[in-house]
């Protein structure tokens, strides 16, 4: 059992937990993740690990409340517990210096985005900061992102703070004044994360994304987060989650998103009328 040390509302259903997890606290690198389960009856979901307190031995985690299992983890209290937390896992990023590197975040793809931006500047890269979301209020970790950023654009859909406008867009005007850019990073909803990796590709600038497929035992035994990278079937959870964007096969990943959407919102339905509730208190 994980107990939940502390709870912060980061956002309109964007939730920061800080759990107790000496091992993984102590094991975790940037890029990887946990998979937790809230309680018996629960399914298996995929988090990244957002920072670590190595003074409090815990975990932080940053998550959007979409479906049945992220509600629920939503509705947890400081004090309460998590019944499973299995990690760290995943490939770490690979931190080394590069140089001068773009870390372009989306939404709640912003914290997963924290902890390799402030590794690399921790190597002494130049890091320039691309971040967007729906509105100002969405905006999450920006002051964090700040700290360790050498230079900090901001976008926002409808203007309320920064460019009115798509992270690509910024983006887009950073590479065209010629600067000489050495890697980007971008993590975010996998549309986003698409037309950043289609953009950079002509200006060949390797892109690294954070893939989100559905995942289920978070060991490469079940194939569940299959991807097709360069024509090659990976496992995001053993082989990623970081790729080459340029190698990825998008349109096969959004399509894979969708393949139980009818089953998801039943589940949703079900926890809103009362019948989840009813099946996680046992
Ligand atoms: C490596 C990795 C790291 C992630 N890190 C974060 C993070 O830091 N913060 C965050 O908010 N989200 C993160 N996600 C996405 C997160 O796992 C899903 O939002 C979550 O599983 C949704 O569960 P749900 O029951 O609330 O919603 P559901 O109703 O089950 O699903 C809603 C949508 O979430 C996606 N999804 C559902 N189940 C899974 C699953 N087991 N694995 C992956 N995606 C799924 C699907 O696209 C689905 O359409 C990450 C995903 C991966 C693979
Ligand atoms: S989640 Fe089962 S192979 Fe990756």
């Amino acid at each position: 059992m994980y107990k939940i040390l502390k709870k912060e509302e980061l956002a309109p259903g964007v939730k920061l937990i800080e759990v107790h997890a000496p091992l993984i606290a102590q094991k975790a690198k940037p890029g990887q993740f946990v998979i937790l389960r809230v309680n018996e009856k629960g399914e298996r979901i995929p988090l990244t690990i957002a920072d670590i307190n190595l003074n409090l031995e815990s975990i932080i985690i940053v998550f959007q409340e979409i479906g049945k299992t992220t509600k629920l983890l939503g509705k947890l209290r400081e004090g309460e517990k998590i019944l499973d937390l299995v990690g760290p896992l995943g490939t770490p990023s690979e931190i080394e210096n590069f140089g001068t590197v773009i870390g372009v975040g989306g939404g709640v793809g912003i914290a997963a985005l924290y902890p390799i931006l402030k590794a690399l500047k921790e190597k002494e890269n130049y890091i320039i900061s691309i971040l967007g979301a729906r509105s100002k209020n969405y905006l999450i970790f920006k002051d964090k992102i700040e700290e360790i950023s050498d230079e900090i654009y901001l976008a926002t859909d409808d203007g309320s703070l920064g460019h009115k406008g798509f992270v690509s867009d910024v983006l887009k005007s950073i590479l065209d004044s010629g600067k000489k850019v050495d890697r980007i990073w971008a993590i975010g909803p996998t549309i986003m994360m698409k037309v950043i990796s289609e953009l950079t590709k002509p200006y060949g600038i390797k892109t690294i994304v954070s893939l989100n497929p559905i995942m289920i035992d978070g060991t490469g035994m079940c194939g569940g987060c299959r991807v097709n990278i360069g024509n090659k079937t990976m496992f995001t959870c053993v082989d990623g989650p970081e790729f080459d964007g340029h190698l990825v096969n998008f349109d096969e990943l959004l399509l894979r998103l969708k393949t139980y959407k009818e089953e998801e919102q039943t589940a949703l339905k079900l926890l809103e009328e009362g019948e989840g509730s009813k099946v996680v208190s046992k």
